[in-house]
């Protein structure tokens, strides 16, 4: 298949571009798209043949389902089984913007859309070339990250020609993506509100709308075997460099003593702004200690840079776990497969 790459940086300057991209998903082609998080590749969410395109062109497993986007909270209705409380609150508070509801799904959402699941993702994006290109489709658009299955999700129109080239009908170029890291994932469908993948949206903050938020046990261990994971989408090796990568817990001097005699041909370092003058050579910062955003805006473009170096072994120095830190942190675990080492 030839992939058309469109600009879009401007909804308004560059409408033509997001109106022949809302064509192709309106027909069941894919479109990928910028996000305020990161890239998604969007097909009708309600047209299970379009949305089986986005397994394929992905290499995702079956059973992973995908988030649905939508420009305003009411056409959400049709959906769901039920809008409660909560969601409308949570709605008020962070949409638009980078947070996704899990919510008990009508039979409106094909299976293959839900992953088989008996509950569908939402989520309303505040990217206005997402917003733009949601509305002129006309319909409710089933996107995951627009990454290849198991590399780390794109935040540049140039990760996901890298990416997906050829299997995609459309790549709107939206430039950089502002947050960098994945939305929120926040179960209502179960007892209590469950937080299932940690991102912008933090979970003090969901904590301050909903009162209680659990936190599921996947966000920082390892899936028990045997154990349904709630969030599908958690059991899998992610966000993974070629590179085999170790996150160390502590400061930049137990690093540097840890790292003694261990910086070999191919040894990379991914470390903070602060510390690139004393590690010098094959080392690449993924954002400044101090700031987490930052660490999201750049991990995963970061971890690219990394393959693209060649780097074979990778000692990451662990970001703080608060505030957005937990989304940092979670994105490292996966690409580390959960090896970490406290100094
Ligand atoms: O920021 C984002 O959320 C981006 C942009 C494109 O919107 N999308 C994204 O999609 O990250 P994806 O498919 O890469 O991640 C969706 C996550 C997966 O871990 C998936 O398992 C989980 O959400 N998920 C989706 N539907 C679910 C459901 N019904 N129940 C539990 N988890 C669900
Ligand atoms: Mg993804």
């Amino acid at each position: 298949m030839e992939t058309q790459i469109l600009q879009a940086l401007d909804p308004v300057r560059d409408g033509e571009n997001i109106m022949q991209a809302a064509e192709v998903l309106r027909g069941g082609g894919l479109v990928v798209f910028p996000t305020e998080t990161v890239y998604g590749i969007g097909a009708d969410a309600l047209n299970p043949q379009a949305v089986t395109g986005i397994f394929a062109a992905k290499g995702r497993p079956a059973d992973n389902p995908l988030i649905v986007h939508v420009t305003s909270p009411e056409h959400i209705g049709p959906l769901v089984r039920d809008f409660p409380p909560e969601a409308e609150s949570l709605a008020k508070a962070f949409w638009p913007g980078p947070l996704t509801i899990i919510l008990p799904k009508s039979p409106a959402i094909p299976d293959v859309t839900s992953g088989g699941l008996d509950t569908v993702a939402v989520r309303m994006p505040s990217h206005p070339v997402a917003r733009a290109l949601i509305g002129r489709s006309g319909v409710p658009v089933a996107a995951p990250s627009a990454n290849l299955s198991g590399t780390p999700s794109p935040t540049s129109a140039q990760h996901c020609i890298f990416d997906l080239s050829g299997k995609v009908d459309v790549i709107l170029d939206g430039g950089g993506c502002d947050v960098g890291m994945e939305s929120t994932v926040v179960s209502l469908a179960g007892k209590k509100p469950s937080l299932l993948r940690p991102g912008a949206v933090t979970l003090s903050q969901l904590r301050e709308v909903l009162g209680g938020v659990e936190v599921d046990p996947a966000v920082t261990r390892r899936p028990e075997e045997g154990r349904p994971a709630l969030s599908p989408g958690m059991k899998y090796r992610h966000y993974a460099p070629r590179a085999k990568l170790t996150l160390l817990h502590g400061g930049a001097d137990e690093m540097e003593k840890y790292l003694k005699g261990r910086r070999g041909n191919g040894t990379w370092l991914l470390v903070f702004d602060e510390d690139l003058e004393r590690f010098g050579e094959n080392a690449v910062s993924y954002g400044a200690e101090k700031s987490p955003a930052s660490q999201a805006r750049r991990l995963f473009s970061a971890l690219r840079e990394l393959d693209d170096a060649g780097a074979e072994t990778v000692y990451a120095r662990a970001p703080s776990t608060s505030g957005v830190g937990l989304a940092v942190y979670n994105r490292l675990l996966r690409a580390a497969g959960f090896n970490e080492i406290y100094l």
